[in-house]
């Protein structure tokens, strides 16, 4: 009885049904929405992967764009974007939910939020195995997304854009080029793919190579420690790194503990880094001095109990959302299989393993036909702006008209980099000034204008 009570369960999870009600709020939500799970592989290896549709606002879906979204980590989970940067509600800290005026449904678009990899949030694997890497993600995102077209046709026949902040700037061009594939495979299966856009993303292993250059210059290091630091690396503190400018870098490391790194000019609230810095761009810089005694591999693999899988989310109170996703009628009525885990923000089950050197080739062959956009919070530190930058610019695209402000009711809301990539795609590079990691969770209105005019044109100025 038992197994037929769990294969029950699993049947109806697997459909996927309209989100009506939510707790914590009262009468009928302010938006229209679909939840469940698309299955991708067969039993005994099918991996349940939970979904969160929410439509457009104020047209039909059949007449808006459909935008995938992919919270980093690697192993946070997109609903906590839903929940604190872009989605239709937000939690107001007690339980109860308040509309957000600046949700990206309002474009319009369609918006999915998509957990994963396995294992994140309520995305469970019927074999346990929650060991993954770039390419097992990218592989079962493509199924996802093929899934989700077969159940709701207009996704076949709008634009599709793929978007996504933080480690997502691996998963997020990765699953682009996945898509590109499977449409030269199977083009009777084509998606309508038009580019993708990634905030403060990870891209290489330099992104944390202006870290400690971009804390000093927020007197938040001992300019005198760096200087020195910097003399004792030998002038760049990039990896590999002698012990001893590894020594002179935990003491400026020391010097940030207690400052939030996807926000330096923020509180910090809840659990501190207890090294300083961003929790998973330590472990990134670390798996990478290994992986410099084999230069020959533009892969890596991460080694330890959990690999490279984020853990916790330093300085930010996640205990709301956390609270909130794990009631059972929440869960209930977001159409939750009964063998997903208690939700948590950062999966504590991920096995994060394998991960690339840089994802730069998938820009040089992919820019020149798609439409992206790249940007940056200006104050987060975890993936600062300089690197990011850099990144960009090193694709080696000529410049449009360069340096360029791009505004929101008259003030300058960030600045702009464009290239010229060709007629049929667009490349940006903008800051979003004040912003966090997070950039509409610090930034909503600017945010939601930088996403209206990417839509329209793939840029914001
Ligand atoms: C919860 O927070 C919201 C928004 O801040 C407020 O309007 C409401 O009164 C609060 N409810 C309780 C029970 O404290
Ligand atoms: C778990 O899944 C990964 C990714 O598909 C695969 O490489 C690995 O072999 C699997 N492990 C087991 C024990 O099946
Ligand atoms: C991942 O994909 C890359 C690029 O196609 C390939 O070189 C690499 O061998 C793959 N790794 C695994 C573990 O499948
Ligand atoms: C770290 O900073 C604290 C003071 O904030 C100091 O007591 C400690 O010695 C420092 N440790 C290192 C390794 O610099």
């Amino acid at each position: 009885m038992r197994v037929a009570a769990s294969l029950l369960l699993i049947a109806v999870g697997a459909l996927g049904a309209p989100v009506t009600s939510l707790p914590g709020y009262d009468g009928k939500l302010p938006f229209a929405s679909d939840s469940g799970y698309i299955a991708v592989d067969s039993s005994p290896h099918t991996k349940h992967m939970f979904y969160w549709m929410v439509y457009a606002d104020g047209v039909p879906a059949e007449q808006a764009p459909t935008v995938l979204w992919l919270t980093g980590g690697p192993g946070c989970s997109s609903l906590y974007a839903f929940m604190t940067e872009h989605g239709p509600l937000h939690n107001s800290g007690n339980g109860t939910l308040v509309q957000n005026p600046y949700s990206w449904n309002k474009a319009p678009a369609n918006i999915v939020y998509l957990e994963a990899p396995v294992g994140v949030g309520y995305s469970w694997a019927e074999d346990g195995n929650y060991s993954t890497g770039d390419n097992e993600t990218a592989r079962v995102n493509l199924g996802v997304l093929l899934g989700l077209a077969d159940r709701f046709p207009h996704i076949r026949s709008n634009d599709l854009y793929i978007a996504g902040e933080s480690y997502a700037g691996h998963y997020v061009p990765q699953l682009a080029n996945a898509v590109v594939q499977a449409n030269v495979a199977n083009p009777a299966k084509a998606l309508p793919l038009r580019g993708w856009m990634v905030g403060n993303p990870s891209w290489s292993f330099d992104d944390g190579s202006h870290y400690f250059d971009f804390m000093q210059l927020h007197s938040i290091i001992d300019r005198a420690d760096y200087r020195a630091a910097l003399a004792t690396c030998g002038g760049s503190m990039a990896p590999p790194r002698s012990a001893a400018c590894d020594a002179a870098l935990a003491v400026l490391r020391n010097q940030t503990i207690g400052i939030n790194p996807y926000n330096v000019i923020g509180k910090c609230n809840g659990k501190p880094s207890l090294t300083g810095g961003c929790f998973t761009q330590q472990a990134v810089a670390d798996a990478e001095s290994s992986r410099l005694s084999r230069p020959e591999s533009s892969w890596a693999e991460a080694s330890g109990p959990r690999g490279l899988a984020q853990t916790f989310v330093p300085c930010i109170d996640v205990t709301p959302a956390v609270d909130y996703f794990d009631r059972s009628d929440v869960r209930a009525a977001l159409h939750v299989d009964a063998n997903a885990f208690a939700w948590d923000v950062c999966s504590q089950h991920v096995e994060y393993r394998y991960y690339a050197h840089t994802v730069a080739p998938i820009y040089a062959d992919l820019v020149p036909s798609h439409r992206v956009l790249v940007y940056s919070g200006d104050v987060d530190s975890c993936v600062p702006f300089p690197g990011t930058q850099d990144n960009v610019d090193a694709l080696g695209y000529p410049l449009v008209d360069g340096w360029k402000p791009w505004t929101v009711g008259g003030q300058i809301a960030g600045f702009q980099r464009s290239y010229a990539v060709g007629a049929k795609g667009s490349l940006a590079w903008a800051s979003v000034r004040g912003a966090s990691h997070m950039v509409p969770n610090t930034k909503p209105a600017e945010a939601l204008a930088m996403f209206e005019r990417f839509l329209a044109t793939g840029m914001p100025a």
